[in-house]
């Protein structure tokens, strides 16, 4: 007798292939128009499912949890990132968490190391010009489009984890200083290789740095890691560059300070409220706002498919899934 496939309830379209070997391994219920779920959808949804495979833009939070049926076993995020997710309350309930880490790191590095570029170096400003201005551009001078040198410069970047020291192993190749706050040190063979220094205080970080780069996951305690009090420790000439989650830094009190010339510029791909933008940000040519794309790459998004279906698969054949997310370690 073959076994009764699980029905697993994919929240978002995925890439193709992956959609293709889910059909053939699980009872699967995708969602072609790719719409993002309401919270009704996933009620419902979490009702059914065996297994619910959610993204970033599902809201899995206690009250959805309250409501799910005896059959919910797992929740297989596709992302790293599982602030969407009430883990410990999922835990609580018996349903195990999986993630996808490691498959988009170098990703999510090359775009954080391109706003590094790109916002001190104007890269989006000259090239707004050019397209805002067609054929009115007066021509080369000595003192046009003037950005800040790179080469030199002190990052400081806010979470030592695989995505952060990635960041500072292509920040080193382009001449700039490595400094670093997290919960605890790097390994040391890490710290020396990168020649990095740790600030246990974030607070005695931020004045001696001259961009600041956001990479540790969004929890309880990095919620408004960069509130106003902080942000005014980054000196008027820095930048802060956010690839990690919207809700690290406070978003208004950002505005704020770039719009007061406190902070020279942000490049940023991840907001407080997305979809929303803070139109105030939308406003200021001292940014570059992206539209949370660092991780967006066709092989990354295949490897998270793959996690993800590595994941259920182990989980249904009775094993520990590699992926699971322990709250404690979050
Ligand atoms: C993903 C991300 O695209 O994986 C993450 O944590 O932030 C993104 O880059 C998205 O979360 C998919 O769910």
């Amino acid at each position: 007798m073959t076994q009764k496939k699980p029905l697993v309830i994919v929240t978002r379209k995925l890439p193709e292939v992956i959609e293709a070997r889910m059909n053939e391994l699980f009872d699967v219920r995708l969602n072609a128009d790719d719409h993002p779920m309401t919270t009704a959808e996933l009620v419902a949804a979490v009702k059914e499912a065996d297994v619910l495979v959610p993204t970033v833009t599902d809201r899995i939070d206690a009250k959805v949890l309250s409501q799910v049926g005896p059959q919910l076993r797992l929740i297989a995020q596709f992302g790293t990132g599982v602030d969407n997710v009430d883990v410990e309350t999922a835990r609580r309930r018996g349903i195990t968490v999986t993630n996808t880490p490691g498959v988009l790191t170098e990703d999510t590095a090359d775009m954080t190391m391109a706003l590094i570029l790109a916002v001190p170096r104007r890269l989006s400003d000259g090239a707004r010009y050019l397209r805002d201005h067609e054929g009115k551009w007066p021509g080369w001078s000595p003192t046009w489009m003037l950005g800040r040198r790179i080469f030199g410069k002190r990052l400081g970047i806010i979470g030592m984890g695989r995505i952060g020291q990635a960041v500072a192993r292509r920040a080193r190749a382009f001449g700039l200083e490595i400094h670093y706050h997290n919960r605890k040190p790097a390994n040391a063979v890490i710290e020396k290789e990168l020649e990095a220094t740790y600030w246990e205080s974030l607070d005695q970080m931020l004045p001696k740095v001259d961009i600041v780069s956001v990479n540790c996951p969004h929890t309880p305690a990095t919620f408004h890691l960069l509130n106003a009090r902080r942000l005014k420790l980054v000196r008027p000439d820095a930048y802060i560059v956010n690839t990690a989650r919207g809700e690290v830094i406070d978003e208004n009190a950002l505005a704020r300070a770039l719009e007061a010339g406190e902070i020279a510029g942000a490049g940023l791909d991840v907001f407080e409220n997305e979809p929303t933008v803070n139109p105030r940000l939308l406003g200021l040519d001292s940014v570059v706002l992206l539209p949370h794309m660092s991780s967006a790459t066709i092989e990354g998004r295949i490897e998270m498919g793959g996690k993800v279906i590595v994941n259920i698969k182990t989980f249904m054949d009775g094993h520990r899934p590699p992926d699971r997310v322990i709250p404690a370690i979050m």
